[in-house]
């Protein structure tokens, strides 16, 4: 054997040695819906039992400033996924819903745009995403799937690619009634006047009325009005769609059992990928309305049917801590949690029962840039890298996951576009005091209504608001007059100057600072509204998303399960239809 061939076994040796001691981890990440920071126990919950995810804070590492970039699920979601703010890529809308409504729209996460999904499947990593999807299906054709997850990165989906809304459970409300009722009303009140002046003027002879003409239209409109009432009467139907990969395999979805099957899927994810690294997202439904627990959880909780959905959330996560744990994987993955913004204050079932969660100390909730509306909970455990029962502080982004998981696989960041998130790492190992963010910027839509300042080395925290959500009954801390608050128009008030809050000392923004209260009041606003100059000069256009022409119900972009009698109907499980319940029951079930 020569020397060259001694050098190419130990190379070979050390290849196969290198790989056996790979350091890069696995990914577990739990997202849940709409859940409020004060309803966890990690968090100073004292009545809602949520055990495994309190176990991540005991384990891990606890963030009290965890931020996310917008408080609406798909601005959320894209930036989280992206690690950038929602109007870079066009997820932020403007003067309109800032969300998906329906499976058929042809708006989604650009394809060009980069997941950390992404980014891994290129280092060699297994992905999946189990749950929520909610960012596009389409484009241009029904099975086009140019939004899908597996054009983003994800090897494998199972869930929903739109949304939980109280639409997908009969008798659980329906969100279309009240704008419904408000348009019907308003378009009766504008014909009938229209049609008076006209009667009134064709009398008087002042005008010769093209009765025909009319009524083609009238008839035009009255057809337009029966589609919209039929699709919605359909609604459950054609939007509330389980998907497995690219097909559907229950349309409409039911609720029996869909956590232990999310759960199962996590798990059975993992044991496939025991070779390999992985990154499993778990997208929960929980604990977006319409709320929903199976027979084991129904009634256990002290908080009624929202309180019950935590605790089957949590015990969920318990169940895939636990296969990792059984799989031997725990010391080899990072494991985060978090919820994709705060709780949805205004959300009260039509029985009057709180349907929407608790944001602690924190003014206002989802779709408001208040701290109950972005202010998330953040958990990280990875034992053995990163310290036990830390508490960290400062401020960071639910945007910064991007690159920290990138770098920590060995991925090179996409150099061709900002990216807004930033490593965490340095600060979860104690190698830096303070994150890299010295501002936030806060939007409402793609609207940016506040900003904060972390100053260098210092502990203070600056919150401006340049306008607020009006909240609806005055005093409360919801608009609940349109079940959701809208950044725009009316619905708004702007402020100049803009409202200045002290995050450390009034963390509840329930003191706005004035010169007189903050001798540094003028200077503190100067500085931030230069970084918001300096940060609108980095945006770029971009494609809105979320246009009306990408937003609108497109029938021939309808998912549809089956070609039977009963239009896009199907169930596909195993089991199917012949059984209520999966086979693939929960293994095991807290007392
Ligand atoms: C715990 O959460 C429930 C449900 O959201 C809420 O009603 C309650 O006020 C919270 N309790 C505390 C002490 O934060
Ligand atoms: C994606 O494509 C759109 C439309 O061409 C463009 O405006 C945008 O800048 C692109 N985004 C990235 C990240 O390249």
């Amino acid at each position: 054997m020569n020397i060259l061939a001694v050098f190419l076994l130990l190379h070979l040796a050390q290849t196969i040695l290198g790989q056996g001691a790979d350091q890069r981890p696995n990914y577990v990440i739990f997202m849940a819906d709409d859940l409020g920071i004060g309803d966890l126990g990690c968090y100073g919950n004292t009545t809602l039992r949520t055990p495994h995810i309190d176990s991540l804070a005991h384990d891990g590492v606890l963030l009290t400033q965890h931020i996310a970039a917008a408080s609406l699920c798909t601005p959320s979601r894209a930036a989280f996924l992206t690690g950038r703010y929602p109007v870079r890529s066009g997820m932020a809308s403007f003067s309109r819903i800032g969300v998906f409504l329906f499976t058929a729209g042809s708006g989604g996460l650009p394809t060009n745009e980069t997941t950390f999904a992404k980014l891994l499947k290129g280092q060699g990593y297994s992905t999946a995403l189990i749950g929520k999807w909610h960012l596009g299906l389409n484009c241009e054709a029904s099975g086009d799937h140019c939004h899908h997850p597996a054009n983003h990165g994800f090897d494998y989906f199972y869930g929903l690619p739109l949304t939980n809304m109280r639409n997908c459970k009969p008798n659980s409300g329906d969100i279309f009634v009240a704008g419904a009722r408000r348009a019907v009303r308003a378009a009766v009140q504008l014909v009938t006047l229209a049609l008076f002046t006209l009667l009134l003027l064709d009398y008087l002879a002042l005008l010769t009325v093209p009765w025909r003409a009319l009524g083609f239209v009238l008839l035009a409109a009255a057809l337009l009005i029966g589609a919209v009432v039929l699709f919605l009467s359909q609604f459950r139907q054609l939007n509330c769609i389980l998907m497995q990969n690219d097909k559907i395999i229950q349309q409409p979805f039911t609720f029996d059992s869909l956590t232990q099957r999310l759960t199962n899927q996590a798990t059975s994810f993992m044991e496939r990928n025991l070779g390999r690294p992985f990154l499993l997202f778990t997208s929960y439904l929980h604990v977006h309305t319409a709320l929903h627990a199976s027979q084991e959880f129904l009634g256990k909780s002290k908080h009624g049917l929202y309180g019950d959905s935590v605790e089957e959330m949590d015990w969920s996560v318990g169940e895939i801590l636990a296969s990792l744990e059984r799989l031997n994987l725990s010391q080899r993955t990072l494991v985060y949690f978090t919820s994709d913004q705060g709780a949805h204050v205004e959300e009260i079932s039509d029985e009057g029962e709180m349907h929407g969660g608790w944001n602690g100390i924190y003014k206002g909730g989802k779709a408001t840039n208040w701290e109950g509306g972005i202010r998330v909970p953040g958990l990280l455990r990875w034992p053995g890298v990163l310290a036990a029962g830390k508490e960290i502080h400062g401020p960071t982004s639910n945007m910064d996951l991007f690159p920290t998981i990138a770098k920590l696989a060995g991925a090179t960041m996409p150099s061709d576009r900002i990216i807004d998130g930033r490593d965490l790492m340095p600060l979860l190992r104690d190698e830096a005091l303070w994150s890299e963010h010295e501002f936030l910027f806060h939007y409402c839509n793609g609207y940016l209504s506040a900003a904060r300042w972390h100053p260098r080395n210092s502990s203070a925290v600056w919150k401006v608001h340049f306008f607020t959500p009006n909240f609806y009954p005055e005093g409360s801390q919801g608009c609940f007059d349109t079940h959701v608050c809208l950044c725009y128009g009316r619905d708004v008030s702007h402020h100049s100057p803009p409202l200045l809050y002290d995050l450390l000392g009034d963390p509840g923004e329930t003191r706005p600072l004035t010169p007189a209260s903050e001798p540094r009041h003028q200077r503190i606003l100067e500085v931030i509204s230069s970084a918001v100059e300096d940060h609108r000069r980095t945006l770029g256009p971009v494609p809105d998303q979320l246009s009306v022409g990408n937003l609108v119900w497109k029938p021939w972009l309808q998912p549809c399960c089956s070609s039977s009698w009963q239009l896009c109907h199907c169930d596909h499980r195993e089991g199917g239809k012949s059984t209520p319940r999966d086979g693939d029951s929960p293994s095991q079930t807290p007392a």
